[in-house]
């Protein structure tokens, strides 16, 4: 089969189109025919050797979401996957390919109305932002600050924490055009990346997106009792003195926390993704899919990434 490799971490040009055998599923597995491939910021940190402490080697094949028809299963594994069409988590990568692995637990059925492009704008980040919202112990009423919102996660943050009854959404982004299609899916105040602009003087809850050196200067836009959670970090790790910030503002009860969603059960993973897939398929899910490329186009797809021109997803078709 066709895949994307990381042949050397890099730029985008470190990726290269290889030949390798069809991957066989193991025991609680399935093999799927990928048809939508999602590119992801994780992806862009992952090939340029940022993450490689955390394990990521040259040689890998990237792509953590596909789409597609269920075409073989593993040893003892319910056969009547066969034929499915389904969204899949890859796990650690694997994803750019023509056939892909993934196990049954990380498998949700399309429903009529998804396709397999849009579903691969939404499984991984609907449950980053739901988890990322519950993790903030968000509550109706409470004003958020999601800082990063242009891409696939904030987006859904900012359509989710609307739909969950916040006060208001503030969202910072790069660009005024950005800002009014981020208005359309729910936002209510525009700010640029370093959080000036037309805002609240304070928020309950800022998801964080970015992360990086300017990490700090947004807890002190916490309102009392405040929560700030970062759940990505495209701009790098945060500076060290974090808890200097913290301190700084002792007397406002202030919280950051980290969040992956590694640690929601998965069978709580899959509830709220069978649950955003029925949502997206009936239009209640905004579903932002920036351009689609054939994966033959991998790097393309990186440069866009790295230049900063993507709003939403991506999408590679194998
Ligand atoms: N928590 C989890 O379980 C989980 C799961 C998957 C992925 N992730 C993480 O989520 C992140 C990717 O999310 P995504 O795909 O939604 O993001 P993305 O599309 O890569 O980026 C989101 C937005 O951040 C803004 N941005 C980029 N670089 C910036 C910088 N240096 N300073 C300020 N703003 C910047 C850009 O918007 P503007 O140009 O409009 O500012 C960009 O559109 C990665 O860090 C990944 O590791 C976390």
């Amino acid at each position: 089969m066709k895949a994307v490799a990381i042949k050397a971490f890099g730029g985008p040009e470190g990726l290269s189109v290889v030949d390798l055998p069809d991957p066989e599923p193991g025991s609680g597995q399935v093999r799927i025919a990928v048809e939508a491939v999602g590119v992801g910021g994780v992806d862009v940190l992952i090939r340029s050797g940022t993450l490689s402490a955390f394990g990521f080697r040259e040689g890998l094949v990237p792509g953590s979401e596909v789409a597609g028809t269920v075409v073989a299963v593993g040893p003892d594994t319910d056969r009547s996957w066969i034929g499915q069409r389904v969204w899949a988590f890859t796990g650690l990568g694997g994803g750019y390919a023509e056939q892909a692995i993934a196990a049954v637990e990380d498998v949700v059925p399309l429903p009529p109305g998804l396709s397999p492009a849009g579903s691969v704008t939404l499984g991984s980040s609907g449950v980053v932002a739901h988890f990322g919202l519950a993790h903030a112990h968000f509550r109706r009423g409470e004003s958020v600050l999601v800082r990063g919102a242009a891409g696939s996660i904030g987006i859904l943050t900012v359509r989710l924490a609307a739909h969950g009854g916040a006060s208001a959404v503030a969202v910072t982004t790069s660009s005024a055009e950005r800002g009014e299609l981020l208005r359309k899916v729910g936002a209510t105040h525009v700010l640029d990346r370093s959080g000036a602009g037309d805002g609240l003087a304070a928020y309950d809850v800022i998801i964080d997106v970015v992360a990086g050196p300017e990490l700090p200067s947004f807890l002190g836009r916490l309102r009392p009792n405040g929560r700030l959670v970062a759940v990505g970090a495209v701009a790098g790790p945060p500076p060290a003195d974090v808890g200097t910030a913290l301190m700084a503002n002792f007397r406002k009860s202030l919280t950051f926390a980290t969040f992956s969603a590694d640690t929601v059960p998965p069978a709580e993973r899959r509830t709220v993704r069978v649950e955003q897939f029925a949502a997206a398929a009936a239009g209640q899910l905004p579903i932002v899919i920036h351009d689609k490329l054939p994966l033959d186009d991998a790097v393309v797809a990186h440069q866009k990434m790295d230049a900063g021109e993507v709003f939403g997803r991506i999408v590679l078709t194998p």
